[in-house]
């Protein structure tokens, strides 16, 4: 069979306020991502051999979301640089092998985006519709009890016109109205205009969101709201089932599919929060609708072990459509650090595992050298999920800038940056790890490129194997290729018995390459993969 490039390839995430500022104002930009593109593959084994890039938004924004509020879909943020900027980047990314996925954010504008200023400037205004605005309640509260998902009710009411328009998160990022056909339209022209650039597909944002129930119900209340929920989380205290996943949303996912399928070897990716059953319905009854719903299932394990990891992936292959693909996500611009979630050993664990098993991994920047939370004051704070949520629940903390080397501001720009540069840096950083064989980033290396040329870890079939309690065992296997997995989720030595014989010619310490007959140990926290 042969695969897609984003079946066999590893997507890269790659946040451009904080990746590498080319040009000393303390932000990322599209010239910082050309710069290290030779670090993300120059076709040798010392670059680190991802497939594809997902950059998150770049368009003009006044960064109320950090560019998750777009005021133009179809031009870049001088921020970040300019068109010209962008067609260099995708002809330099394609030179080495490497696809570009961008952001699609078709649930809301920003508040200043042309569209929004039209809709809110007069209640005839033709593009009125083009949002979702409601007469207040008799009392002159909110037309229903939905809550934004950044906290406080989803509508705000407009002074100069007297009603309440939506949104699903800031209210600077009012939400479109796609039952409207004149915004499906203009959001479908903006998918076009990018695929004739040249982009190798999207990974839309909440995409789960855009289709509202038509009569706005009120939702219910959650009978098991999280007990640690700020006082104004409204969203996490009732069942979000009429703002999200209405049955109109398969049409224009069916549609999206529909469009992208006339280039050739397009991807299309969504970002979606939902129950494996419901997640298994993003694929289309036969595959027609997105190539890969992310699966956050991993992020979400009340804790990480063994049996719950185990689980959660049996779970996903047994639910998957035979025109479905699987993908594992272990971190992003939306959730704490991995190495700080788990710790820097199991940090270990987790990167072999998400390069070894069967489905597309995402790889987010940074975690590659096992990047850990950023600290940040609190009149630091910046992302308003944080301000509105509370310290606790600022994204900030993943965004901190990629520690590249050891001089000033980690080599990510001459000038402080945006957020604060980590306290680590001079120690964990890109240059001092590419040089040291043991690190993380070695690890990363080393992984990446044993999958690229493995049939069996990019393609193969997955079998779990029954190991020791705490462990984790699983077959892959294509022809005559075939690679146990073992890994170790404890503190402790565990004896591993084995029925074939085999070579272990990797392990997450990187110090040993040996052949295996019967019984072998695993080291506390370490992983290997063995060749049968
Ligand atoms: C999900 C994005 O990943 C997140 O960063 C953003 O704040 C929301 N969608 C709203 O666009
Ligand atoms: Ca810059």
């Amino acid at each position: 069979m042969a695969y897609h490039w984003w079946q066999r390839g590893v997507i890269y995430q790659i946040y451009p306020r904080s990746f590498k500022d080319s040009n000393g104002d303390g932000i990322g930009d599209l010239e910082g991502i050309i710069q290290k593109l030779d670090y993300l593959n120059n076709g040798t084994h010392d670059s680190l051999g991802i497939e594809a890039i997902w950059i998150s938004p770049f368009y003009p924004s006044p960064m109320a979301d950090f560019g998750y509020d777009v005021a133009n879909y179809v031009d870049i943020d001088p921020m970040f640089g300019d068109l010209a900027d962008f067609d260099r980047l995708i002809t330099e990314a394609h030179q080495r092998g490497i696809k570009v996925i961008i952001d699609y954010v078709p649930n809301h504008t920003s508040e200043e985006h042309p569209w929004f200023l039209e809709s809110r400037s007069s209640r005839d205004n033709p593009r009125r519709d083009w949002y979702i605005w409601r007469d207040a309640k008799p009392d002159g509260s909110p037309p229903n009890n939905w809550g934004s998902w950044f906290g406080g009710p989803s509508w705000t009411w407009d002074e100069h016109t007297g009603q309440y328009y939506l949104h699903s998160f800031t209210k600077e990022q009012p939400d479109l109205n796609w039952a409207n056909p004149a915004v499906y339209q203009a959001m479908m022209d903006v998918l076009r205009f990018w695929l004739d650039r040249g982009v190798d597909g999207f990974r839309m944002d909440v995409v789960f969101l855009i289709d509202k129930h038509p009569q706005l119900l009120d939702n219910p209340p959650n009978p098991n709201p999280a007990p640690d929920l700020s006082p104004n989380d409204l969203a996490g205290r009732q069942l979000n089932i009429h703002n999200r996943e209405q049955p109109g949303l398969f049409k224009y996912l069916r549609d999206f599919r529909k469009l992208t399928d006339e280039y050739t070897d397009r991807v299309i990716i969504g970002e979606i929060w939902v129950e494996l059953d419901a997640w298994v319905k993003y694929f289309g009854e036969n595959g027609d609708a997105l190539h890969l719903p992310f699966n956050f299932r991993l992020l979400q394990l009340p804790e990480w072990n063994a049996e719950l990891v185990r689980q959660s992936v049996d779970e996903l292959e047994q639910a998957l459509p035979s025109f479905g693909w699987g993908n594992y996500v272990l971190g992003s611009h939306d959730i704490g650090r991995l190495a700080t979630r788990i710790g820097q050993d199991q940090a270990r664990i987790a990167a072999m595992l998400l390069l070894t098993l069967r489905g597309t991994p995402t790889l987010y920047n940074g975690d590659e050298i096992g990047m850990e939370n950023g600290v940040i004051p609190p009149d630091k704070i910046r992302d308003p999920q944080g301000i509105i949520l509370g310290a606790h629940r600022t994204r900030d903390v993943c965004r901190t800038p990629v520690q590249w080397d050891s001089s000033a501001y980690a080599g990510f720009s001459t000038v402080e940056p945006w957020l604060p540069v980590s306290e680590d840096y001079r120690s964990r950083n890109i240059q001092v790890q590419g040089l040291d064989p043991k690190s993380m980033l070695s690890l990363y290396r080393k992984l990446l490129w044993y999958r690229h040329g493995s049939a069996a870890l990019y393609g193969g079939s997955y079998l779990p194997v029954d190991g020791p309690a705490g462990t984790y065992l699983y077959l892959r296997e294509h022809d005559s290729e075939r690679k146990l997995i073992a890994l170790n989720f404890t503190n402790e030595t565990k004896a591993v018995t084995l029925t074939d014989h085999g070579r272990i010619v990797l392990s997450t310490y990187l110090d040993r390459e040996e052949a295996i007959n019967g019984e072998f140990h695993l080291r506390a926290n370490e992983g290997v993969i063995i060749e049968l």
